[in-house]
């Protein structure tokens, strides 16, 4: 199969790489080429162009004006006859976003899937990815084998909007159980315990996570190569809480966390891994 792939980051460049070894032919587009020349596969000028190449083509795009530009942009998905093609997004936005870009890519022809996903750069890389799939069910069921090409598994919540609600709770609940994390570490370091025997009894401990076994050990050496970036949970942060104040949901912790993150990102570490918080409360802790 032919195979697009728009946003070429840590994610798209490698869910294009596991689709290239399951045999298919893939191309590519990025916005700024020179940080995608190692995608491992070919790069074309536009979304369009990528639509022109492919059957099925996966966004992986940062954020909701990303995703408006690449489906709405002048040379934008929409842009051109997507009759017969089916268009993917796995960028984490609102529900409103996916639904929104669900009626430009339906309006050009084309079909619309929602497949925002967890498993991060590690998970991509190995064919892990767990995908939370918003659509119809029968374009579920043709796409699922592919999905579980690079994935390990898919959840079907509804319709274009119900898989981006689940993917931004569980966001929500991942950074505030980062920030928990964060505090608790730095506050054992404070509190002078051998930290050793701290993590192998925090291991025992209902509230240690697959998060923990995830971050924890690089966090203590001070290591936050990117795997999922502060500026990308910040925004998952905001899209939470837009969410929640429209359903009329309290999230208190969260609306403190918004500030924590708006903190950390003025500090200028957007880029590194969303674990910079740790280096952020040891800091405020000296
Ligand atoms: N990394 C993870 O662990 C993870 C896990 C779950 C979900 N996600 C979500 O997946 C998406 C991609 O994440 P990532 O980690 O791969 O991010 P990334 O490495 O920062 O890649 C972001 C991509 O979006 C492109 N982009 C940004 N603004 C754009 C615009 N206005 N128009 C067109 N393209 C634009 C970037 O292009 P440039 O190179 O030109 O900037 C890049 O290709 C995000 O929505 C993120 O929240 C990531």
């Amino acid at each position: 199969m032919n195979i697009g792939i728009i946003g070429c980051g840590i994610i798209g460049s490698r869910m294009g790489q596991g689709w290239q070894k399951a045999g298919h032919r893939v191309v590519g587009w990025n916005r700024t080429v020179s940080r995608a020349k190692d995608a491992g596969f070919p790069l074309v000028d536009s979304p369009a162009a990528v639509a022109a190449e492919s059957e099925v083509i996966m966004v992986v795009v940062a954020d909701p004006p990303a995703l408006i530009s690449v489906t709405e942009g002048p040379e934008g998905l929409a842009r051109v006859s997507l009759k017969g093609k089916v268009i993917m997004n796995a960028s984490t936005v609102g529900p409103a976003d996916n639904q929104r870009a669900a009626r430009q890519i339906q309006g050009a022809g084309g079909e619309f899937l929602e497949v925002p996903f967890t498993g991060s750069k590690g998970g991509a890389e190995a064919g892990k990815l767990v995908f939370y799939v918003g659509g119809d069910k029968d374009l579920v069921a043709r796409m699922q084998p592919l999905l579980l090409q690079i994935g390990q598994k898919c959840f079907h919540f509804g319709a274009v909007g119900t898989a981006a609600d689940a993917k931004l709770i569980m966001n929500m609940m991942l950074a505030n159980l980062m920030e928990a994390m964060t505090e608790g570490l730095v506050f054992a370091g404070k509190a002078g315990l051998d930290m050793a025997t701290f993590i192998e009894a925090y291991k025992m401990n209902a509230g240690y996570s697959v998060l923990a076994d995830m971050k924890l050990e690089k966090m203590l050496v001070g290591d936050y190569s990117t795997h999922f970036s502060l500026k990308h949970m910040d925004k998952d942060v905001r899209l939470a809480l837009e969410r929640a104040a429209a359903l009329k949901t309290a999230c208190p912790l969260t609306e403190r966390l918004k500030e924590i993150f708006s903190e950390a990102m003025k500090t200028g570490w957007g880029e590194e891994d969303f674990s910079v918080l740790y280096r952020m409360i040891s800091k405020q802790s000296m």
